[in-house]
């Protein structure tokens, strides 16, 4: 699957994963800065906060119980629309292609 993430300079990192690896672990493992990943996946740090783009908004999981909490603490501001933890998408399950904007901070 591939995931595209688009700094707020303009650069872009584009990675291929393979399927079950989270937006988040695709970004740590491949050394895209501007994901820290704390918790290692667990839903408790919020430091691998991304913004989806609208076009890959559809098929995605609904936000659940714990990364609704986390969304709330977020460094940067929370979209409402477009806001997740990189650690809760997963590459084969939750989408095959995906396009993320970074915040500028994550803690
Ligand atoms: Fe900690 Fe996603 S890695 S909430």
């Amino acid at each position: 699957a591939k995931v595209s993430f688009h700094h707020g300079d303009g650069a872009v990192d584009i990675v291929d994963v393979d399927s079950g690896t989270s937006v988040m672990r695709a970004a740590v493992t491949n050394g895209v800065a501007g994901i820290v990943g704390e918790c290692g996946g667990q839903a408790m740090c919020a430091t691998c906060h991304v913004y989806v783009r609208e076009e890959y908004l559809d098929g995605l999981p609904q936000i659940g119980e714990d990364e609704e909490e986390m969304l709330d603490c977020t460094a940067s501001p929370r979209d409402d629309s477009r806001s997740r933890l990189g650690c809760q998408l997963k590459a084969g399950d939750d989408f095959t292609e995906i396009e993320v904007d970074l915040p500028a901070e994550q803690s």
